[in-house]
C-alpha cells in the first residue's frame, strides 16, 4: 500500500478524470456532468467551488450499499461538518440518511435543512446547558455524552421532565499503539479513556441515574484511515468494551455509535478497496455480540470529498531558489491549509508537458493551503487549475481571509445552482463595520 498520502490523492484524481465519471476531462477539457470548467469560470470567475450532484448521489449510494450488505443494522449519520452547504445536505436528507451534529448551530441548520429530531445524533467535547435541553426535549436520537458533568446535568434533566433521557458513552479505547488516533489519544478532551477505568465509571454512573437510560456507546478516534485493518481494529476496541461492561455490570448496551473516518471514496477505491469491503472488514469483531445490535456510522469525508473541485486561477508564474512556482487565487479563505488534506492539483486544460511546478496560494502566509501540492505544465498566468478532493471541510471551515469566501455551485446534468454566493463588498463591510 502506498503511504504518501499526496501520491495517493493524485493518483487517485487521475484515474478519477480518466473514467466516464461526473468529474472527467473530455474534448481537453475538465468537465462536470458535461459542464465545461471554462463555461464556469467565464461566468462566475474564480476562485469558485464546484460540487457534483451526481457523485455526491453515487457516493451516497455506495455507502447505503456497502451498510446494507452488512449482517448488523447501520444507519448512515452524515457528519454535518463536512460541508453545511445546504444544497449539499439537501441530498442526503433525500436519500434517507441520518445526520450528525457537533453544536446547536450544527443542529438548526440540520433542522432547516428538514432532518426530524429523532435523525440527529447529538456529539461535542462540551455541550451548552439550553442546547442539551433543546435536544432532549425535542427528542434527538442519541446524546452522546463526554463528561461526569453532562452526565449530572441529562440526569438532572431528566428527573425534572419524568423521563429517561437516551444517552451514549463517549469512549476512548485505545486500539492500539499503532492505531492511535488525533480524536482518542489517553488524556484527550474527548470522551472517556478505557484503560484508566474511566469509561466504565462513567457507565456505572449512568445505570445508577434515575433521570438517564444507557443507550449507546460511541467512539470516533480518527479521520482519513485508509487500511480496512484499522477500523477492524477499532470496532474490536469499542467491542471489548461493551463486553467487558456488560459482563460485569449486567447492562445491554443496544448502539454502538462507531464514528467516521473513512477517506475519500476515490483514494480508498484507488487503495484499499470500496467502502463495502472496509465494512464487512468493520462487522467481523461485532459477530457474536449477543441480541440486537443497532449500528451508527458518521461518515462524512467519504460522502462530499471527491464530490467538489475549486476552480482557481494561475495569477503568477515564477522561479525563485530554482524551484518553479504557480501562484493563485484560491486561499485558505476556502481550502484551509490542513495536515488531513488531500487536495490533488489539475489543469482545467491539460497541456502535453513535464514541467512541475509548485502551487501556492496569492496570501501573504508562509504555508501554503495545498501543502506540498504540485501541478505539471506548461502552465501560463491565466491558466485554470482545479483543486480535486475540495468537498470535505473546505466551506465549513472558510474563512474570509485576504479575499471573502468564495461562491459555491452544484452542478446537476449540465445545469448548476448556487449553493453560496459570495458576499459583495457592501455586505463584507455592512458585517466589519457592525451594521446590520
Ligand atoms: C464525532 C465525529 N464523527 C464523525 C466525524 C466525521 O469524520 P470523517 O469526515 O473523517 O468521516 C468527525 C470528524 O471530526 C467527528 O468528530
Amino acid at each position: 500500500m502506498m503511504r504518501d498520502h499526496h501520491r495517493l490523492a493524485s493518483l487517485a484524481t487521475r484515474r478519477l478524470v480518466s473514467r466516464n465519471g461526473p468529474l472527467h476531462t473530455e474534448a481537453g477539457q475538465l468537465s462536470i456532468e458535461g459542464l465545461p470548467s471554462q463555461e464556469i469560470v467565464q461566468r462566475l470567475g474564480t476562485p469558485v467551488l464546484v460540487y457534483s450532484s451526481a457523485r455526491l448521489r453515487d457516493n451516497i449510494e455506495q455507502a447505503v450499499d456497502a451498510a446494507r450488505a452488512c449482517p448488523f443494522p447501520i444507519r448512515i449519520h452524515y457528519a454535518l461538518k463536512a460541508c453545511y452547504l445546504a444544497g449539499v445536505v439537501g441530498l442526503m436528507r433525500e436519500a434517507g440518511l441520518n445526520v450528525e451534529v457537533m453544536s446547536e448551530f450544527e443542529y438548526l441548520l440540520s433542522r432547516r435543512v428538514g432532518f426530524a429530531p429523532d435523525q440527529v445524533v447529538v456529539n461535542g467535547p462540551a455541550k451548552r446547558p439550553e442546547f442539551l435541553e433543546r435536544a432532549v426535549s425535542d427528542g434527538v436520537a442519541l446524546i452522546n455524552v463526554e463528561s461526569l458533568a453532562e452526565v449530572a446535568f441529562l440526569d438532572a434533566l431528566g428527573q425534572r421532565l419524568g423521563k429517561a433521557v437516551q444517552v451514549g458513552l463517549r469512549i476512548n479505547p485505545l486500539p492500539s499503539r499503532h492505531l492511535r488516533g488525533p480524536f482518542a489519544p489517553p488524556g484527550s478532551k474527548f470522551g472517556f479513556d478505557v484503560p484508566t477505568g474511566e469509561a466504565a465509571a462513567a457507565v456505572r454512573r449512568i445505570i445508577r441515574a434515575r433521570g438517564l437510560s444507557l443507550r449507546g456507546v460511541h467512539c470516533h478516534s480518527y479521520t482519513r484511515r485508509y487500511s480496512p485493518e484499522a477500523h477492524r481494529a477499532h470496532v474490536a476496541s469499542v467491542v471489548r468494551f461493551v463486553r467487558q461492561v456488560e459482563g460485569t455490570l449486567g447492562v445491554r448496551i443496544p448502539v454502538l455509535d462507531l464514528g467516521g473516518g473513512f477517506g475519500s471514496r476515490s483514494i480508498m477505491e484507488a487503495d484499499g478497496g470500496p467502502l463495502r469491503s472496509f465494512i464487512a472488514e468493520m462487522s467481523d469483531p461485532l459477530v457474536g455480540l449477543s441480541g440486537d445490535r443497532e449500528i451508527v456510522i458518521e461518515p462524512g469525508r467519504y460522502l462530499v470529498n471527491d464530490a467538489a473541485v475549486c476552480l482557481t486561477t494561475v495569477l503568477s508564474c515564477k522561479v525563485n531558489g530554482g524551484r518553479r512556482w504557480v501562484v493563485v487565487d484560491a486561499g485558505r479563505n476556502i481550502l484551509p491549509p490542513r495536515k488531513n488534506a488531500e487536495y490533488a492539483v489539475v489543469p482545467c486544460e491539460p497541456r502535453p508537458g513535464r514541467t512541475r511546478y509548485h502551487v501556492g496560494d496569492f496570501l501573504c502566509m508562509p504555508s501554503e493551503p495545498i501543502p506540498l501540492s504540485f501541478v505539471s505544465g506548461p502552465i501560463e498566468p491565466g491558466d485554470h487549475l482545479a483543486v480535486f478532493n475540495a468537498g470535505a471541510y473546505t466551506f465549513s471551515m472558510a474563512q474570509s481571509f485576504g479575499e471573502p469566501i468564495p461562491s459555491a455551485i452544484l452542478v446537476d446534468k449540465t445545469d448548476w445552482t448556487w449553493l453560496y454566493r459570495k458576499k459583495s463588498i457592501e455586505e463584507q463591510w455592512r458585517g466589519l463595520s457592525g451594521q446590520t
